[in-house]
């Protein structure tokens, strides 16, 4: 909690550290009540600094004894205060004992060591370390640690930390001991121990170069038959790596551990993984296969740190996309190689476009929008982010657009050449990718930089006589809070030219030097405008420009209805074909939204070419069906909103229910057969194909729910009835829940009753209620009063309030500011429990400006209660401030 201003940090103002640590020894007597740590530190003094102070940090810890040099150090040898303690004049080499007490137990934060189901956890990135012991916690100061864990035998019998077990025995007084070394250098961040009464699957995976390693992944008792799926992904990540790579493994042990109670999805700890029991935990009966896709990528992305994170890490945390961003473009890529199938790659691009769309854009134009490398920051885990991650992962990708794969990996060579075992920054990166490639990447560093998503506008020009076609692109940037002028980004900007059949005509780009005939090319924007000319094009081409979504960028275009659906029907490039859909559904949406709110009425019916195009889409037996499925999707109320300038989420719900029904009804017959086209009887299998085909027909259902009447409910029910896996369950009940099936209640009771057991189906009970229409401010109210609701858990707080926040735009903007009062008493709640989780949900309401007048006042006043809070975390103040300014 706060005591005093919470400052800002600023990344100009990174100065090395004065000592370096060379070796950790630490000694931890555990007990939930009260635990001893201690610590036995070596220091040196850092010749890239001139201080003379050793610097520690501590956070809600006790010192109970420092020691320097064999010497007990008295209130005069110190300061401490502010969670800094500093040693002045320290001697060129320094032994510290530090002994800290904690108090695992009481620790609802989830950061540092703490409780979850009477075992033992850390998590210490950003800076949870600080809240065991005092450190210099910061990610440039990189040490050997070796652990000494103390316990009680029968209630943790498993004690885990990270590297190699050295040594394990009985201690006699019913404790027993294990000693683990870590022969990695690491920073505190990536420090982990695990203890506690779990079981784990282990298996041995021979690695390319012949070393044979030790897999596990530790749950708690009756939950091994849930474990398959994440070994089955650890070994696919390691063969992964190794394949596209030439990454090995550099440990003889690699272990994932499950946890009930985690703030976010997984940590990367050196050689002990502990993931969030969701991303974990699967078989068919409790996991859909948006699961085992999590699953897999999760498991993956944290595997991949290893490399990307642990053996290079980041200098400081402004430095965070280093490793995050360029992690997730891994997992994406490797998710995508996982599909293996070219329209299955497609799928996935899209998947992570409609992300960055949904979360990251949104983000970006908002109060909190900040650069992929920040440039300050109040509280480090508030920058856990969309741009962070996701935006992070699109400029890396962006590279590998820019210089080819084999240029990329190039790169990555270079990169690692140069600073594998060290802590160093984005630039680091971007210069390898140039060097290793000779190219001048400075205009790239803008990316890093500058905020908000750029606008490209494309206008087009065909000369007949002269065959050839002009494509003029333009660019700019919207202001950003703290940037209000944006210089020129570097933006490849791929394309491909139609001809009248729809087949890719031969690109020849004037200027190119390449003689050469290829059908997309990478146009490189790096003026505020540019025109690149086509020659030998035969005919007037319709372009397909920013294929494979080359860029996070807006694309302003001017298709006409016409050539939309051509696009959609005819595209090489699987995502434009998507986007043109979504492009000819945005636009009728967007004036449906216009009509109503000139009160008239959200009449459907008229939407001619956009029946047709779904139609053609919908009954094109080619396709790939989870093509079909992102295709048939509406743009959500979110991505709507960002297009308008004023909000109103009850136009736009209305408005996009209306066409969900107008589509249900023109099409019923076409989804009728979709339906059964696409069931998958027999055994269930989470592969892509039959992923695809589940969630094509669950769409169907939806659509055909949307008539609500006796034949969809009485679909959606035999499907209950008769499902053999969660995603078919889970499909039916969320359609029973949004209609008013006279099944309804029966079978969310019946779901609850069926999977009482299993916490993460308790969470998607919720969430699935929490996201029903029928669901109102006051119904969710009276889901908190269930037994199974606690706010303690993040699964379960996240279940519930955020899927209610997030999730149910109409009901959470009700007119009164129900929901609004609501949120903030959440968010109050929270602070005082768990910080992080609560700053995440402040964020639901950082765009207020862009509702209409009477919901921005209501939201204001929300904000305003939040801000007003005694005792409020850096946390939460430093999101409501931001969104207030
Ligand atoms: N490095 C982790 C991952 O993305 C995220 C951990 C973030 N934790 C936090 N408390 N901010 O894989
Ligand atoms: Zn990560």
């Amino acid at each position: 909690m706060r005591t005093d201003t919470p400052q800002t940090i600023y990344r100009k103002d990174y100065a090395p550290p004065a000592y370096l640590v060379e070796t950790v020894e630490m000694g931890f007597d555990l007990d939930p009540d009260l635990t001893r740590v201690a610590t036995r530190l070596t220091l040196s003094r850092n010749p890239e600094s001139d201080g003379k102070s050793v610097v520690l940090y501590g956070d809600g810890v006790q010192l109970v004894q420092l020691r320097m040099n064999g010497r007990e150090l008295t209130r005069r040898g110190y300061a401490l205060g502010n969670g800094v303690l500093e040693i002045f004049n320290a001697p060129e080499q320094v032994t510290l004992e530090i002994e800290t007490a904690i108090h695992p137990a009481l620790n609802t934060s989830l950061m540092g060591l703490y409780v979850s189901n009477g075992n033992f956890f850390t998590q210490c990135e950003a800076e949870g370390f600080r809240k065991i012991t005092f450190f210099p916690d910061r990610p440039d100061v990189m040490a050997k640690y070796k652990v000494m864990l103390r316990a009680d035998k029968k209630k943790y019998p498993v004690l885990l930390s990270n590297g190699n077990l050295i040594e394990q025995g009985d201690l006699g007084d019913g404790r027993h001991y294990a000693l683990w070394e870590d022969p990695f250098k690491k920073p505190s961040y990536l420090f982990a121990l695990v203890a506690g009464s779990l079981v784990c699957q282990e298996e041995t995976c021979t690695l390319k170069s012949g070393r044979e390693v030790l897999l596990q992944v530790w749950v708690e008792e009756g939950n091994l038959d849930k474990t398959q799926h994440a070994m089955d992904s650890l070994k696919h990540s390691i063969r992964w790596d190794e394949e596209r790579y030439g990454l090995e493994l550099d440990l003889d042990r690699f272990m994932i551990v499950a946890v009930g109670d985690f703030n976010m999805g997984a940590m990367e700890n050196k050689g002990l993984n502990i993931f969030n029991t969701k991303y974990v935990l699967a078989n068919p009966r409790i996991a859909t296969d948006a699961d085992y896709a999590g699953i897999e990528s999760v498991v993956a992305h944290e595997y991949f740190h290893n490399w990307t994170g642990n053996r290079v890490t980041c200098r400081d945390w402004f430095q965070l996309s280093l490793k995050e961003g360029l992690t997730v473009f891994r997992d994406q890529e490797f998710s995508a190689d996982m599909i293996g199938t070219d329209s299955g790659r497609a799928v996935k691009r899209i998947e992570d476009v409609r992300v960055l769309r949904q979360a990251q854009f949104p983000e970006d134009a908002g109060p909190m929008a900040h650069p992929v490398r920040p440039d300050s920051y109040v509280e480090i885990n508030n920058f856990y982010t969309v741009t962070v991650y996701e935006k992070g992962a699109e400029v890396v990708r962006m590279y590998q657009t820019l210089l080819g794969r084999d240029g990329f990996r190039k790169g990555m060579d270079l990169y690692f050449e140069r600073h594998d075992g060290h802590a160093v920054t984005c630039d680091d990166f971007r210069l390898a990718m140039a060097d290793a490639n000779g190219r001048d990447l400075s205009q790239f560093e803008l990316w890093y930089s500058q905020a908000g998503t750029p606008r490209v506008k494309v206008e087009t020009a065909y000369d007949a006589g002269q065959e050839a076609f002009e494509i003029t692109l333009s660019q700019s940037c919207a202001p950003t809070p703290g940037q209000a002028e944006k210089k020129p980004f570097h933006i490849p900007v791929a394309v491909g030219l139609l001809d009248s059949q729809g087949l890719d005509m031969p690109l020849f780009l004037d200027g190119s030097g390449s003689a050469e005939a290829f059908t997309t090319a990478v146009l490189e924007l790096t003026e505020s405008s540019q025109t690149f000319r086509f020659k030998h094009v035969k005919e007037k081409p319709v372009p397909s420009v920013l294929r494979n979504f080359s860029a996070p960028v807006h694309l302003d275009i001017d298709y006409t209805e016409a050539e939309l659906a051509f696009l959609m029907a005819h595209d090489s490039d699987a995502f434009n074909r998507w986007e043109a859909g979504q492009r000819l559904a945005m636009r009728r949406m967007l004036a449906l939204v216009k009509t109503v709110r000139e009160g008239g009425q959200a009449d459907a019916g008229a939407a001619g070419p956009l029946h047709d195009a779904f139609r053609a889409t919908l009954t094109d037996s080619r396709l790939d069906p989870a093509f079909q499925e992102f295709a048939l999707t509406l743009p959500s109320e979110t991505v709507l909103a960002e297009q308008l300038d004023v909000v109103d989420p009850h136009a736009i719900h209305a408005v996009r229910q209306a066409m969900r029904r107008s589509l249900a009804q023109a099409l019923r017959g076409e989804w009728q057969i979709a339906y059964q086209a696409n069931r998958t009887p027999g055994e269930y299998s989470p592969d892509a194909e039959s992923a695809g085909k589940r969630g094509l027909k669950n769409l169907a259902l939806a659509y055909l729910v949307e008539l609500d009447d006796d034949a969809a409910h009485r679909l959606a029910q035999t499907q209950y009835d008769n499902a053999n896996n969660m995603t078919d369950r889970i499909g039916a009940l969320a359609a029973l829940a949004n209609s008013s099936a006279p099944g309804r209640e029966q079978a969310l009771a019946r779901f609850y009753e069926d999977f009482e057991q299993e916490a993460l189906v308790v969470d998607k009970w919720f969430s699935l209620q929490a996201m029903s229409r029928k669901t109102d401010v006051a119904a969710v109210r009276e889901l908190m009063r269930h037994p199974a609701f606690t706010l303690k858990n993040p699964n379960r707080a996240r279940s519930l309030i955020f899927s209610f926040c997030n999730g149910n735009p109409s009901q959470f903007h009700a007119a009164d500011g129900s929901g609004y009062e609501f949120w903030a008493e959440q968010v109050i709640a929270l602070n005082a429990i768990n910080p992080q989780v609560a700053a995440r949900l402040a964020r639901t309401l950082d765009r207020w400006r862009k509702y209409e007048p009477a919901l921005q006042q209501k939201m204001k006043a929300a904000l305003q209660k939040v801000a007003a809070t005694r005792s409020l975390s850096k946390d939460v103040l430093e999101v409501v401030t931001k969104s207030l300014a």
